[in-house]
């Protein structure tokens, strides 16, 4: 079968992630999490005391960052490398969290952001998930799925997730947290989440995980048996 691009957007909490990595170990495609890559960028400016109202500065931060991903097989869980140190624990804690959405904004981290993941999905077959991935990473994708929910049903699952990590956090914290990073993820010059005009809308406030990821994979399926189709019939 010809190997596609599948592209998911939408809004923080949404399942996005965790439909992406099923999606991907189905289809034995590589699972990119653009997310971790923000984050990452995050933790490193936090770290150093980056100015974010100082280009130079970040700048020069962003030539220093080096970050790779390594998928685990068995799960296909991606672990996120910043400079060669496995951080996908930290990049996961609120303070990262909290500032994701203002460094995600900034002009120049967007740049770098995007050309690296352009080079990750060149020869095809990965699934992507973000908020700009079927607008401006890849407009061209075979397979667009822009998904939302509830904000407190998001707020819900986040909570879990987070205790699951023995992260003890207020819900009305975490809802105020992703009702922000909506606002700022929406309104952003740059690259705004927004749903492309051919982008598959999957509400998934009343779906469990295992039925995104059904819709998902049927979606692929047809999409998969077109493409083989075209090109079997072009000359
Ligand atoms: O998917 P996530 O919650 O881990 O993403 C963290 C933040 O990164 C999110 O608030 C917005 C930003 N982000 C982005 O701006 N563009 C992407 N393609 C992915 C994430």
């Amino acid at each position: 079968m010809e190997k596609i691009v599948i592209a998911i957007d939408g809004y923080s909490g949404c399942g996005k992630s965790t439909t992406a990595k099923f999606v991907a170990k189905a289809l034995e495609y590589v699972y990119i999490d653009s997310g971790a890559m923000y984050r990452a960028v995050t933790l490193y400016f936090v770290k150093h005391y980056i100015n974010l109202t100082n280009p130079k500065q970040i700048e020069q931060a962003l030539e220093k960052i080096e970050l790779a991903f390594i998928t685990r097989p068995e799960s296909n869980d991606c672990d996120m490398f910043l400079n060669g140190i496995n951080v996908s624990k930290n990049i996961r804690e609120m303070y990262v969290t909290q500032k994701v959405s203002e460094v995600s904004a900034i002009p120049q981290v967007r740049t770098a952001m995007v050309a690296q993941q352009r080079k990750m999905g060149k020869r095809k077959g990965v699934v992507m998930d973000g908020r700009d991935i079927g607008t401006v990473v890849f407009p061209d994708a075979e397979l667009k799925i822009f998904m939302t929910a509830d904000l407190k049903v998001r707020a819900a699952r986040r909570q879990i997730e987070l205790l699951e990590r023995d992260q003890l956090v207020n819900f009305d914290t975490i809802k105020e947290n992703l009702s922000k990073r909506d606002r700022l993820d929406t309104t952003r010059e740059v690259g705004p989440l927004t749903q492309a005009p051919d982008a598959h809308l999957i509400d998934t406030t009343h779906l469990t995980i295992g039925e995104q990821v059904e819709e998902v994979l049927n979606l692929a399926t047809g999409v998969m048996i077109t493409e083989d189709l075209k090109h079997k019939t072009s000359p």
